[in-house]
């Protein structure tokens, strides 16, 4: 599959068929993560992978969009390290880059994924942070719920030429 192609065909995938996801894979899925652009490269990102299902099945207690994590084969943690960023909330836009291209390393290997959305939502945070006992200086910023998919999305290119401006508004 090429760039093109893992881009348009990504959908959120919220149907996982039981199936454990190989270390290579996940190896893959992090190496993607971690070669995202990043403010003056400041890369100051940190992953946690959960694959224990007792740990998935606590998070939609404190996460009222996440139930499909129930049937996750595992989910991946994208967080911020505060003591790594050196150009402000600028992290936040590195985590995203880096979150989109797991998305779209799932997509590219046949897996299937969405992203749950964690910052700046008060009670996802503080959830995330009880759950994994995470550092004060790790703000945890969006989950990615992974596995081998039990659904199929139709495809309609979101296209909109209304949506692009040349040289001024
Ligand atoms: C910041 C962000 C937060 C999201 N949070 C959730 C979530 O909590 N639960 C969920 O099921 N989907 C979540 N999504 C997935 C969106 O619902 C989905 O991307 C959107 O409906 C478009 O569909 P598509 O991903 O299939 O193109 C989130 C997406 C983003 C970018």
């Amino acid at each position: 599959m090429d760039a093109m192609e893992a881009i348009l065909t990504r959908r959120s995938i919220r149907k996982y068929i039981k199936k454990p996801i190989s270390e290579k894979d996940i190896a893959d899925l992090l190496e993607s993560a971690m070669n995202a652009p990043s403010a003056g490269n400041e890369q100051p990102w940190h992953f946690i992978v959960i694959n224990d299902p007792k740990i998935l099945k606590k998070i939609p207690s404190f996460h009222n969009h996440a139930q499909m994590l129930n049937d996750a084969s595992l989910a991946i943690l994208v967080c911020n390290d505060k003591q790594l960023e050196k150009h402000g909330e600028m992290w936040i836009q590195d985590c995203s880059a880096a979150t989109e291209n797991i998305l779209l390393a799932v997509n590219a290997k046949g897996l299937g994924a969405v992203w749950l959305g964690i910052y700046p939502r008060e009670e996802r945070i503080s959830g995330m942070r009880k759950l994994l006992d995470l550092p004060e200086y790790i703000v945890p910023f969006s989950l990615l719920s992974i596995g081998y998919p039990a659904e199929k999305k139709s495809l309609t290119n979101r296209y909109d030429a209304s949506r692009v401006h040349q040289n001024k508004w």
